[in-house]
């Protein structure tokens, strides 16, 4: 059988990884800025990951959501403590598509609307509203086609002013990433945020913040969304929350009450994943890697801009990004092959930093004097072509 050929690979085979390095078939090391797409939280392999995971897998993997599962209670205590979210309620699911599809549905329920906002740019996932509300219509099947959704501009105070005040009463949600990521490190304004949950307020909607992949501490605050001082009414959240193993869920603020069968999976919130889950809070906290995001971020930004050539250095935390002109349109494919060193990219000119919160400074240096070199060579290059 052949695999059904969706993505286009880059011809290397990882079969081992450790902290912020993975290495190939090989044996040749690769240093991880990317983060298997911002979902290596707390490095690979995390020794007490890898514990917590093995102890669970001893005793029990899975039983269905039809039984008590006291270790998921376990999970939304440390979750709750950690994100300052403690009056807030977990519901689990397994991924960050899921976990949007259930929060806007769940919005739905709550006022009885269906039209819902979201921004140029987005991308929240490949099911059917999740897609629908994600700006790139190539992803999106004649049967996800919904009139419900109106894209907004992203940080348009006046458009989102106009849209509430024409439909505000048919709005049922606004959802928006607190940094796009997909989109190509676009940060939401701190007023923007604060305007979409006055105007949720005044209207009755529900402000959904998609913090699948700025989530988790990735900003230097535990939602990226925090940084506004205004809380959603309901967080996503996938990628980091399980450093690789498959786990998602939503944050629900107080007000919006929970029905029997409202909402249901059937993996969601099983054993395995909330340990899973439970051991990547504790690394977060024990090793202090929000702040670790933060000053390792801003540090590895600082030297990015000195760094001729890349423009609008920009992000939060280690979630960065910046633009690469066309002289140096082969940096990331250089960084990969010739330096060993993954990072990420967006279309068309975006590279785009997703690595593990625990990276440290000498990562750090190390990348930089790589991606020094990189762009040296490549304007070496382009001057014997041209001579
Ligand atoms: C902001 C955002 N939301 C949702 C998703 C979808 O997550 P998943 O691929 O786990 O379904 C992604 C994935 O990249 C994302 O970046």
């Amino acid at each position: 059988m052949k695999l059904f050929d969706v993505y286009p690979l880059n011809n290397i085979a990882i079969t081992k990884a450790q902290g912020s390095y993975v290495w190939d078939e090989n044996g040749v090391q690769y240093l991880d800025m990317y983060g298997g797409h911002a979902v290596i939280s707390i490095g690979h392999t995390h020794p007490h990951w890898v514990t917590r995971i093995e102890d669970q897998l001893e005793k029990i993997a899975f039983y269905s959501n039809s039984v008590v599962i006291p270790i998921q209670q376990e999970l939304a205590s440390k979750l709750g403590r950690l994100s300052g979210k403690e009056d807030f309620q977990l519901f689990l699911c397994n991924s960050g598509a899921e976990a949007n599809e259930n929060a806007l549905k769940l919005a739905s329920f709550y006022n009885g609307r269906k039209k819902i906002i979201a921004f140029k740019k987005s991308f929240h996932g490949r099911t059917s509203l999740a897609v629908a509300a994600t700006d790139n219509p190539s992803i999106v099947a004649p049967v996800n086609e919904t009139d419900n959704i109106i894209f907004l501009p992203f940080n348009d105070e006046q458009a989102l002013k106009d849209c509430f005040a024409e439909h505000g009463k048919e709005i049922s949600s606004v959802i928006i990433e607190g940094i796009q990521g997909v989109g190509g490190i676009n940060i939401a304004n701190d007023s923007f945020l604060q305007l979409i949950r006055q105007l949720c307020d005044a209207n009755g909607a529900v402000y959904i913040a998609d913090s699948v992949q700025c989530g988790y501490g990735r900003s230097g605050k535990f939602f990226s969304h925090d940084h506004a001082g205004v809380n959603a009414d309901i967080y996503t959240m996938a990628k980091g929350m399980g450093n690789g193993f498959p786990v998602a869920g939503i944050l629900i603020a107080p007000s919006i009450q929970p029905k029997h069968g409202m909402l249901g999976t059937t993996f969601g919130g099983n054993q395995l994943a909330c340990a899973a889950a439970l051991a990547v809070l504790e690394v977060i906290d024990n090793e202090n890697l929000i702040n670790n995001a933060k000053e390792n971020g801003n540090y590895l930004m600082e030297q990015l801009r000195s760094i001729e050539g890349l423009q609008n250095v920009r992000g939060r935390g280690l979630m960065i990004g910046f633009d690469v002109p066309e002289e140096l349109k082969n940096l990331k494919k250089k960084l990969l092959y010739d330096f060993k060193i993954f990072t990420g990219e967006a279309k068309p000119n975006v590279i785009r930093l997703l690595p593990s919160l625990a990276l440290n400074k000498r990562q750090i240096d190390d990348f930089l004097d790589s991606l020094n070199e990189a762009i040296e060579e490549i304007k070496a290059e382009r001057l014997m072509q041209n001579a």
